[in-house]
Protein backbone atom coordinates (compact mmCIF):
# COMPACT_ATOMS: atom_id res chain seq x y z
CA UNK A 1 0.00 0.00 0.00
CA UNK A 2 1.10 3.25 -0.72
CA UNK A 3 2.10 5.29 2.06
CA UNK A 4 -0.77 8.09 2.45
CA UNK A 5 1.09 10.28 5.60
CA UNK A 6 -0.94 11.57 8.00
CA UNK A 7 0.89 13.08 11.06
CA UNK A 8 -0.61 13.94 14.55
CA UNK A 9 -0.03 16.38 17.40
CA UNK A 10 -1.27 15.36 20.69
CA UNK A 11 -0.95 16.58 24.42
CA UNK A 12 1.18 14.18 26.61
CA UNK A 13 -0.42 15.65 29.41
CA UNK A 14 -2.81 17.97 31.11
CA UNK A 15 -3.02 19.94 28.10
CA UNK A 16 -1.10 23.17 27.14
CA UNK A 17 2.15 21.69 26.40
CA UNK A 18 2.67 23.91 23.62
CA UNK A 19 0.72 22.06 20.74
CA UNK A 20 -0.20 25.19 18.74
CA UNK A 21 3.87 26.22 18.82
CA UNK A 22 4.43 22.36 17.14
CA UNK A 23 1.90 22.69 14.78
CA UNK A 24 2.66 25.85 13.30
CA UNK A 25 5.93 24.49 12.42
CA UNK A 26 4.81 21.46 11.00
CA UNK A 27 2.27 23.26 8.95
CA UNK A 28 4.69 24.73 7.05
CA UNK A 29 5.12 21.42 5.32
CA UNK A 30 1.46 20.05 5.58
CA UNK A 31 -1.59 20.72 3.13
CA UNK A 32 -3.77 20.46 5.52
CA UNK A 33 -4.19 20.95 9.66
CA UNK A 34 -7.33 18.99 11.15
CA UNK A 35 -8.85 19.47 14.36
CA UNK A 36 -10.45 16.39 15.11
CA UNK A 37 -11.93 17.07 18.90
CA UNK A 38 -12.99 19.56 21.45
CA UNK A 39 -13.83 22.98 20.84
CA UNK A 40 -13.45 26.11 21.91
CA UNK A 41 -11.90 25.02 25.28
CA UNK A 42 -8.90 24.62 23.15
CA UNK A 43 -6.32 27.83 23.43
CA UNK A 44 -3.35 27.18 20.89
CA UNK A 45 -0.46 29.97 21.11
CA UNK A 46 1.23 30.88 17.90
CA UNK A 47 4.27 33.78 18.74
CA UNK A 48 5.55 34.86 15.19
CA UNK A 49 7.41 38.11 15.55
CA UNK A 50 5.77 40.51 17.50
CA UNK A 51 2.44 38.80 16.66
CA UNK A 52 0.67 36.16 18.79
CA UNK A 53 -2.57 34.42 18.35
CA UNK A 54 -4.43 32.94 20.54
CA UNK A 55 -6.37 30.07 18.51
CA UNK A 56 -9.60 28.53 19.92
CA UNK A 57 -11.77 26.59 17.11
CA UNK A 58 -9.24 27.75 13.67
CA UNK A 59 -6.46 24.83 13.34
CA UNK A 60 -2.80 26.45 14.34
CA UNK A 61 -2.03 24.93 10.90
CA UNK A 62 -3.59 28.42 10.04
CA UNK A 63 -0.54 30.36 9.90
CA UNK A 64 0.95 28.49 6.65
CA UNK A 65 -1.36 30.11 4.00
CA UNK A 66 -1.35 27.28 1.40
CA UNK A 67 -2.42 24.65 4.03
CA UNK A 68 -6.42 23.97 3.89
CA UNK A 69 -8.22 23.81 7.52
CA UNK A 70 -10.84 21.37 9.00
CA UNK A 71 -12.85 21.17 11.44
CA UNK A 72 -13.43 17.52 11.97
CA UNK A 73 -16.57 15.54 12.71
CA UNK A 74 -15.64 14.92 16.01
CA UNK A 75 -15.18 18.53 16.83
CA UNK A 76 -17.78 20.59 18.15
CA UNK A 77 -18.08 23.96 17.11
CA UNK A 78 -19.94 27.62 18.83
CA UNK A 79 -20.28 29.22 15.24
CA UNK A 80 -20.43 32.94 17.46
CA UNK A 81 -16.65 31.92 18.50
CA UNK A 82 -15.96 30.96 15.05
CA UNK A 83 -17.42 33.91 13.89
CA UNK A 84 -15.59 36.51 16.43
CA UNK A 85 -12.22 34.39 15.89
CA UNK A 86 -12.36 34.47 11.79
CA UNK A 87 -13.20 38.45 12.77
CA UNK A 88 -10.13 39.09 14.05
CA UNK A 89 -7.99 37.21 11.28
CA UNK A 90 -9.73 39.09 9.06
CA UNK A 91 -8.66 41.96 10.88
CA UNK A 92 -5.35 40.85 11.10
CA UNK A 93 -4.37 39.58 7.79
CA UNK A 94 -7.45 40.43 5.36
CA UNK A 95 -8.05 36.81 4.76
CA UNK A 96 -11.19 35.27 4.78
CA UNK A 97 -10.65 31.66 4.97
CA UNK A 98 -14.52 30.09 5.83
CA UNK A 99 -15.48 28.15 2.45
CA UNK A 100 -12.23 29.08 0.47
CA UNK A 101 -9.49 26.83 3.04
CA UNK A 102 -11.65 26.26 6.03
CA UNK A 103 -14.07 23.55 6.09
CA UNK A 104 -16.81 22.53 8.61
CA UNK A 105 -17.59 19.13 8.50
CA UNK A 106 -21.41 18.80 8.36
CA UNK A 107 -21.20 15.94 10.88
CA UNK A 108 -19.77 18.34 13.08
CA UNK A 109 -21.70 19.03 16.29
CA UNK A 110 -23.49 22.36 17.16
CA UNK A 111 -22.21 24.25 20.32
CA UNK A 112 -25.53 26.40 21.03
CA UNK A 113 -25.96 29.11 23.79
CA UNK A 114 -28.13 26.03 25.91
CA UNK A 115 -25.42 24.72 26.05
CA UNK A 116 -22.80 27.18 27.23
CA UNK A 117 -25.47 28.21 29.88
CA UNK A 118 -25.51 24.36 31.23
CA UNK A 119 -21.56 24.23 31.31
CA UNK A 120 -21.96 27.62 33.52
CA UNK A 121 -23.71 25.42 35.98
CA UNK A 122 -20.62 22.81 36.56
CA UNK A 123 -18.58 23.22 40.06
CA UNK A 124 -17.32 19.59 40.02
CA UNK A 125 -14.66 19.89 36.96
CA UNK A 126 -13.66 23.24 36.86
CA UNK A 127 -14.74 23.42 33.52
CA UNK A 128 -13.73 26.35 30.45
CA UNK A 129 -17.84 26.74 30.67
CA UNK A 130 -17.67 26.80 27.05
CA UNK A 131 -20.40 24.10 26.41
CA UNK A 132 -18.22 21.53 25.75
CA UNK A 133 -19.86 18.74 27.42
CA UNK A 134 -22.92 19.60 27.26
CA UNK A 135 -22.98 19.66 23.26
CA UNK A 136 -21.17 15.78 22.93
CA UNK A 137 -23.74 14.89 25.79
CA UNK A 138 -26.25 15.81 23.27
CA UNK A 139 -24.60 14.12 20.94
CA UNK A 140 -23.86 10.86 22.42
CA UNK A 141 -27.86 10.94 23.69
CA UNK A 142 -28.19 11.62 20.06
CA UNK A 143 -30.50 14.47 20.76
CA UNK A 144 -27.76 17.02 19.43
CA UNK A 145 -27.92 19.39 15.75
CA UNK A 146 -25.21 18.68 13.87
CA UNK A 147 -24.48 21.47 10.89
CA UNK A 148 -26.33 19.13 8.44
CA UNK A 149 -29.31 18.91 10.74
CA UNK A 150 -30.03 22.54 10.58
CA UNK A 151 -31.30 23.04 7.26
CA UNK A 152 -33.98 20.04 8.62
CA UNK A 153 -35.43 22.36 11.74
CA UNK A 154 -35.30 25.70 10.97
CA UNK A 155 -38.26 25.93 9.51
CA UNK A 156 -40.41 23.30 11.91
CA UNK A 157 -41.60 25.53 14.36
CA UNK A 158 -43.09 22.20 16.07
CA UNK A 159 -38.86 20.72 16.26
CA UNK A 160 -37.86 24.02 17.32
CA UNK A 161 -40.55 24.05 20.26
CA UNK A 162 -39.67 20.63 21.62
CA UNK A 163 -35.81 21.51 21.47
CA UNK A 164 -36.70 24.42 23.58
CA UNK A 165 -38.81 22.60 26.26
CA UNK A 166 -36.23 19.93 26.47
CA UNK A 167 -32.86 22.58 26.89
CA UNK A 168 -35.55 24.31 29.69
CA UNK A 169 -36.55 21.28 31.35
CA UNK A 170 -32.63 20.49 32.20
CA UNK A 171 -31.83 24.42 32.81
CA UNK A 172 -33.97 24.20 35.68
CA UNK A 173 -32.37 20.50 36.76
CA UNK A 174 -28.71 22.43 37.62
CA UNK A 175 -30.25 25.56 38.70
CA UNK A 176 -29.65 28.07 35.91
CA UNK A 177 -32.40 30.76 35.77
CA UNK A 178 -32.42 31.72 31.98
CA UNK A 179 -34.38 30.02 29.35
CA UNK A 180 -34.14 29.23 25.88
CA UNK A 181 -36.78 31.38 23.41
CA UNK A 182 -37.86 29.28 20.35
CA UNK A 183 -38.04 32.22 18.47
CA UNK A 184 -34.58 33.44 19.26
CA UNK A 185 -33.61 29.47 18.67
CA UNK A 186 -34.97 29.57 15.69
CA UNK A 187 -33.20 32.68 14.29
CA UNK A 188 -29.69 31.71 15.72
CA UNK A 189 -29.58 28.32 13.91
CA UNK A 190 -31.10 30.66 10.67
CA UNK A 191 -27.77 32.82 10.68
CA UNK A 192 -25.37 29.78 11.73
CA UNK A 193 -26.70 28.34 8.40
CA UNK A 194 -26.12 31.67 6.50
CA UNK A 195 -23.09 32.17 7.91
CA UNK A 196 -21.37 29.31 7.12
CA UNK A 197 -23.20 27.59 4.50
CA UNK A 198 -20.42 28.43 1.69
CA UNK A 199 -17.87 26.10 4.66
CA UNK A 200 -19.98 23.04 5.89
CA UNK A 201 -18.62 20.37 3.85
CA UNK A 202 -18.08 16.42 3.72
CA UNK A 203 -14.74 16.96 5.21
CA UNK A 204 -13.48 13.41 5.51
CA UNK A 205 -14.52 12.31 2.18
CA UNK A 206 -12.42 15.82 1.19
CA UNK A 207 -9.58 14.50 2.93
CA UNK A 208 -9.41 10.69 1.99
CA UNK A 209 -9.81 12.65 -1.84
CA UNK A 210 -6.61 14.30 -0.97
CA UNK A 211 -4.47 11.53 1.05
CA UNK A 212 -4.78 9.18 -2.09
CA UNK A 213 -3.54 12.49 -4.38
CA UNK A 214 -0.69 12.53 -2.04
CA UNK A 215 -1.63 15.54 0.16
CA UNK A 216 -0.01 16.04 3.67
CA UNK A 217 -2.35 15.62 6.51
CA UNK A 218 -1.41 17.35 10.10
CA UNK A 219 -4.07 15.97 12.67
CA UNK A 220 -4.02 18.76 15.78
CA UNK A 221 -5.37 17.20 19.06
CA UNK A 222 -6.41 19.79 21.37
CA UNK A 223 -6.31 19.16 25.12
CA UNK A 224 -3.55 16.35 26.36
CA UNK A 225 -4.32 12.70 27.41
CA UNK A 226 -4.96 13.28 30.47
CA UNK A 227 -7.65 14.83 30.02
CA UNK A 228 -9.29 11.94 27.58
CA UNK A 229 -12.63 11.26 28.51
CA UNK A 230 -11.65 6.99 28.63
CA UNK A 231 -8.22 7.06 29.59
CA UNK A 232 -7.67 10.24 32.08
CA UNK A 233 -8.38 11.36 35.60
CA UNK A 234 -12.15 11.06 35.55
CA UNK A 235 -14.15 12.84 36.07
CA UNK A 236 -11.18 15.50 35.95
CA UNK A 237 -11.32 14.98 32.19
CA UNK A 238 -12.39 17.02 28.84
CA UNK A 239 -15.73 15.17 26.66
CA UNK A 240 -14.09 13.79 23.97
CA UNK A 241 -11.63 11.27 23.24
CA UNK A 242 -8.13 13.35 23.13
CA UNK A 243 -5.78 10.19 22.22
CA UNK A 244 -4.31 9.01 18.86
CA UNK A 245 -7.22 6.83 18.44
CA UNK A 246 -9.72 9.44 17.62
CA UNK A 247 -7.23 11.20 15.34
CA UNK A 248 -8.46 9.63 12.41
CA UNK A 249 -11.60 8.71 13.32
CA UNK A 250 -12.35 12.40 14.05
CA UNK A 251 -11.51 13.59 10.66
CA UNK A 252 -13.54 10.65 9.02
CA UNK A 253 -10.48 8.87 7.54
CA UNK A 254 -8.93 6.00 8.85
CA UNK A 255 -6.01 4.43 11.09
CA UNK A 256 -3.93 3.28 8.87
CA UNK A 257 -3.00 6.78 7.15
CA UNK A 258 -0.66 7.27 10.78
CA UNK A 259 3.02 7.67 10.04
CA UNK A 260 4.17 10.01 12.76
CA UNK A 261 2.97 10.94 16.04
CA UNK A 262 3.94 13.27 18.45
CA UNK A 263 3.93 13.89 21.92
CA UNK A 264 3.79 17.13 23.10
CA UNK A 265 5.05 17.90 27.05
CA UNK A 266 6.49 20.36 28.90
CA UNK A 267 9.85 19.96 30.83
CA UNK A 268 7.75 20.53 33.87
CA UNK A 269 4.25 20.15 34.34
CA UNK A 270 1.09 22.04 34.70
CA UNK A 271 -2.53 21.46 35.12
CA UNK A 272 -5.63 24.01 34.80
CA UNK A 273 -9.14 23.51 36.33
CA UNK A 274 -9.71 20.74 39.36
CA UNK A 275 -8.52 16.96 40.10
CA UNK A 276 -5.65 15.41 41.64
CA UNK A 277 -1.77 16.61 40.58
CA UNK A 278 1.08 14.46 42.53
CA UNK A 279 3.98 16.28 41.43
CA UNK A 280 1.79 19.80 42.00
CA UNK A 281 4.11 22.73 43.72
CA UNK A 282 3.53 25.49 45.26
CA UNK A 283 3.22 29.04 43.55
CA UNK A 284 3.91 30.89 46.35
CA UNK A 285 7.74 30.38 46.00
CA UNK A 286 10.09 28.33 44.78
CA UNK A 287 10.10 26.34 41.78
CA UNK A 288 6.69 26.02 41.33
CA UNK A 289 6.29 30.46 41.33
CA UNK A 290 8.95 30.24 39.02
CA UNK A 291 7.23 27.89 36.29
CA UNK A 292 4.06 29.89 36.66
CA UNK A 293 6.61 33.65 36.62
CA UNK A 294 8.66 32.59 34.12
CA UNK A 295 6.30 30.58 31.71
CA UNK A 296 3.40 32.87 32.01
CA UNK A 297 0.65 29.73 33.35
CA UNK A 298 -1.84 31.25 32.90
CA UNK A 299 -4.72 29.63 30.56
CA UNK A 300 -5.37 30.88 27.06
CA UNK A 301 -8.84 30.20 26.75
CA UNK A 302 -9.88 31.26 30.41
CA UNK A 303 -6.69 33.51 31.73
CA UNK A 304 -7.38 31.05 35.06
CA UNK A 305 -3.87 29.81 37.13
CA UNK A 306 -2.34 26.95 35.88
CA UNK A 307 -1.15 24.70 38.63
CA UNK A 308 2.32 23.55 38.14
CA UNK A 309 4.76 20.67 39.09
CA UNK A 310 7.49 18.55 38.12
CA UNK A 311 7.76 16.64 34.69
CA UNK A 312 5.86 13.45 35.61
CA UNK A 313 7.23 10.49 33.79
CA UNK A 314 4.39 8.31 34.76
CA UNK A 315 1.46 10.64 33.53
CA UNK A 316 4.62 10.28 29.97
CA UNK A 317 4.49 6.49 30.74
CA UNK A 318 0.53 6.64 30.14
CA UNK A 319 0.47 8.80 27.29
CA UNK A 320 2.91 6.58 25.38
CA UNK A 321 1.01 3.33 26.10
CA UNK A 322 -2.07 4.84 24.72
CA UNK A 323 -0.98 7.26 22.12
CA UNK A 324 2.46 4.89 21.04
CA UNK A 325 4.45 8.44 19.87
CA UNK A 326 7.03 8.05 17.45
CA UNK A 327 8.17 11.30 18.89
CA UNK A 328 8.85 13.61 21.79
CA UNK A 329 8.59 17.47 21.99
CA UNK A 330 9.52 18.72 25.10
CA UNK A 331 8.65 22.55 25.33
CA UNK A 332 9.89 25.05 28.09
CA UNK A 333 13.18 24.04 29.00
CA UNK A 334 14.22 27.60 28.85
CA UNK A 335 11.48 27.89 32.30
CA UNK A 336 13.59 26.05 34.20
CA UNK A 337 16.89 27.84 33.72
CA UNK A 338 18.59 28.85 37.58
CA UNK A 339 16.72 26.45 39.36
CA UNK A 340 19.50 24.41 41.49
CA UNK A 341 17.92 21.16 41.12
CA UNK A 342 14.82 19.73 38.55
CA UNK A 343 12.84 16.38 40.03
CA UNK A 344 11.65 13.91 37.41
CA UNK A 345 8.70 11.97 38.85
CA UNK A 346 10.10 8.30 38.36
CA UNK A 347 7.13 6.76 39.78
CA UNK A 348 4.18 6.67 42.54
CA UNK A 349 3.95 5.16 46.08
CA UNK A 350 0.09 4.31 47.10
CA UNK A 351 -0.65 2.55 50.32
CA UNK A 352 2.68 1.39 50.70
CA UNK A 353 3.51 -0.11 47.58
CA UNK A 354 5.62 1.20 44.11
CA UNK A 355 3.41 2.05 40.70
CA UNK A 356 4.34 3.16 37.65
CA UNK A 357 0.71 3.69 36.43
CA UNK A 358 -1.70 6.28 37.22
CA UNK A 359 -4.73 4.38 39.20
CA UNK A 360 -8.33 4.90 37.48
CA UNK A 361 -9.97 5.70 40.53
CA UNK A 362 -9.35 9.65 41.70
CA UNK A 363 -9.60 8.73 45.12
CA UNK A 364 -6.53 6.61 44.67
CA UNK A 365 -4.88 8.92 42.52
CA UNK A 366 -5.13 11.97 45.01
CA UNK A 367 -3.08 8.90 47.41
CA UNK A 368 -0.07 8.40 45.23
CA UNK A 369 3.03 10.37 46.34
CA UNK A 370 5.81 11.17 43.96
CA UNK A 371 8.88 9.22 44.21
CA UNK A 372 11.28 11.54 42.66
CA UNK A 373 15.06 11.41 40.75
CA UNK A 374 17.04 14.32 41.18
CA UNK A 375 19.06 15.95 38.32
CA UNK A 376 21.12 18.72 38.52
CA UNK A 377 19.63 22.01 37.20
CA UNK A 378 21.61 24.50 34.60
CA UNK A 379 21.75 28.47 34.53
CA UNK A 380 19.12 30.77 33.19
CA UNK A 381 19.89 32.27 29.93
CA UNK A 382 18.16 35.04 28.33
CA UNK A 383 15.94 34.64 25.23
CA UNK A 384 18.48 36.33 22.94
CA UNK A 385 20.71 33.77 24.06
CA UNK A 386 18.11 30.59 23.37
CA UNK A 387 17.33 32.38 20.26
CA UNK A 388 21.10 31.95 19.31
CA UNK A 389 21.32 28.45 20.20
CA UNK A 390 18.43 27.51 18.21
CA UNK A 391 20.22 29.37 15.29
CA UNK A 392 23.02 27.21 15.69
CA UNK A 393 21.23 24.11 16.19
CA UNK A 394 19.57 24.97 12.54
CA UNK A 395 23.28 25.42 10.87
CA UNK A 396 23.58 21.52 11.95
CA UNK A 397 24.30 21.16 15.44
CA UNK A 398 20.86 19.76 16.20
CA UNK A 399 20.07 18.69 19.63
CA UNK A 400 23.88 18.34 20.54
CA UNK A 401 23.94 22.32 20.75
CA UNK A 402 22.41 21.95 24.10
CA UNK A 403 24.73 21.84 27.08
CA UNK A 404 24.93 18.76 29.28
CA UNK A 405 22.78 18.96 32.08
CA UNK A 406 20.44 19.75 29.12
CA UNK A 407 21.04 16.64 27.77
CA UNK A 408 20.80 14.62 30.31
CA UNK A 409 17.63 15.48 31.54
CA UNK A 410 16.46 15.24 28.18
CA UNK A 411 18.25 11.11 27.82
CA UNK A 412 16.69 10.40 30.96
CA UNK A 413 13.24 11.45 29.74
CA UNK A 414 13.52 9.53 26.46
CA UNK A 415 15.14 6.62 28.45
CA UNK A 416 12.08 6.23 30.41
CA UNK A 417 9.58 6.73 27.20
CA UNK A 418 11.49 4.85 24.95
CA UNK A 419 10.93 7.10 22.37
CA UNK A 420 12.88 9.85 21.13
CA UNK A 421 13.25 13.98 21.83
CA UNK A 422 12.88 15.43 18.20
CA UNK A 423 12.42 19.09 19.44
CA UNK A 424 12.86 21.21 22.71
CA UNK A 425 11.05 24.18 22.89
CA UNK A 426 13.49 27.04 24.04
CA UNK A 427 11.15 30.63 23.80
CA UNK A 428 7.52 31.00 22.70
CA UNK A 429 8.46 32.47 19.25
CA UNK A 430 8.26 30.06 16.44
CA UNK A 431 11.94 29.89 16.33
CA UNK A 432 12.79 29.07 19.59
CA UNK A 433 13.22 25.48 19.31
CA UNK A 434 15.99 22.85 18.90
CA UNK A 435 15.18 20.19 16.68
CA UNK A 436 17.55 16.97 15.92
CA UNK A 437 18.62 17.46 12.82
CA UNK A 438 16.93 16.62 9.59
CA UNK A 439 13.98 15.53 11.82
CA UNK A 440 10.34 16.90 10.74
CA UNK A 441 10.88 19.74 13.31
CA UNK A 442 13.85 20.70 11.74
CA UNK A 443 12.87 23.88 10.13
CA UNK A 444 13.58 27.07 9.96
CA UNK A 445 10.30 29.72 9.72
CA UNK A 446 11.17 33.47 10.16
CA UNK A 447 8.08 36.17 9.68
CA UNK A 448 5.00 36.10 9.73
CA UNK A 449 3.81 35.13 5.83
CA UNK A 450 -0.10 35.87 6.75
P1 LIG B 1 -1.40 24.43 23.67
O1 LIG B 1 -2.78 24.52 24.20
O2 LIG B 1 -0.80 23.08 23.85
O3 LIG B 1 -1.27 24.92 22.25
O4 LIG B 1 -0.51 25.41 24.57
P2 LIG B 1 -0.88 26.90 25.02
O5 LIG B 1 -0.70 27.82 23.89
O6 LIG B 1 -2.21 26.93 25.73
O7 LIG B 1 0.18 27.14 26.17
C1 LIG B 1 1.55 27.08 25.92
C2 LIG B 1 2.17 28.41 26.31
O8 LIG B 1 3.57 28.27 26.36
C3 LIG B 1 1.92 29.52 25.30
O9 LIG B 1 1.87 30.74 25.97
C4 LIG B 1 3.14 29.45 24.39
O10 LIG B 1 3.43 30.69 23.76
C5 LIG B 1 4.21 29.10 25.38
N1 LIG B 1 5.33 28.29 24.87
C6 LIG B 1 5.28 27.26 23.99
N2 LIG B 1 6.51 26.70 23.86
C7 LIG B 1 7.32 27.40 24.68
C8 LIG B 1 8.71 27.28 25.01
O11 LIG B 1 9.42 26.41 24.55
N3 LIG B 1 9.18 28.18 25.94
C9 LIG B 1 8.41 29.15 26.50
N4 LIG B 1 8.95 29.97 27.40
N5 LIG B 1 7.11 29.29 26.19
C10 LIG B 1 6.58 28.41 25.31
P1 LIG C 1 -5.65 22.98 25.09
O1 LIG C 1 -6.08 22.42 23.77
C1 LIG C 1 -5.87 22.76 29.45
C2 LIG C 1 -9.64 21.30 31.15
C3 LIG C 1 -10.48 22.29 31.93
C4 LIG C 1 -11.16 21.36 32.91
C5 LIG C 1 -11.41 20.11 32.07
C6 LIG C 1 -12.81 20.02 31.47
O2 LIG C 1 -5.40 24.44 25.09
O3 LIG C 1 -4.52 22.17 25.64
P2 LIG C 1 -14.03 21.29 29.48
O4 LIG C 1 -14.35 22.73 29.28
O5 LIG C 1 -13.20 20.69 28.39
O6 LIG C 1 -15.25 20.45 29.76
O7 LIG C 1 -13.15 21.24 30.84
O8 LIG C 1 -10.46 20.14 31.02
N1 LIG C 1 -9.28 21.75 29.78
C7 LIG C 1 -8.06 22.15 29.41
N2 LIG C 1 -6.95 22.35 30.15
N3 LIG C 1 -5.84 22.96 28.11
C8 LIG C 1 -6.95 22.73 27.38
O9 LIG C 1 -6.95 22.78 26.03
C9 LIG C 1 -8.13 22.35 28.03
N4 LIG C 1 -9.39 22.09 27.60
C10 LIG C 1 -10.07 21.70 28.68
O10 LIG C 1 -9.66 23.24 32.57
O11 LIG C 1 -10.25 20.99 33.92
MG1 LIG D 1 -3.88 25.68 25.53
Amino acid sequence: MDTLPANVVLGAQWGDEGKGKAIDQLAAHSDWAVRFQGGNNAGHTVVVGDITLKLHLLPSGITASNCRLVLGCGTVVDPWVLDQELERWHALTGEKPEGQRLFISERAAVILPFHRLYDSADSLVGTTGRGIGPAYRDRTERVGLRFVDLPHVVDDSEAIQSISERMNKQLVTVGVEQAIDPEQLQSEISWVMGRFSDAIRPTGPMLDKALRAGERVLLEGAQGIMLDIDQGTYPFVTSSITGRANATHGAGIHPGHIEQCFGISKAYTTRVGNGPFPTELSLEGGPGKQMSEVGHEFGTTTGRPRRTGWLDLVVLMEGQRINGHTGLVITKLDVLGGLDELKLCVSYELDGEETQSVPASCEDYARCTPIYEVHPGFPALSPEEWIALADESRQGGGLSVLPEAMRDYLARIEQAIGVPVVSVGVGPDRRASIASSDGPFDVLLGEATF
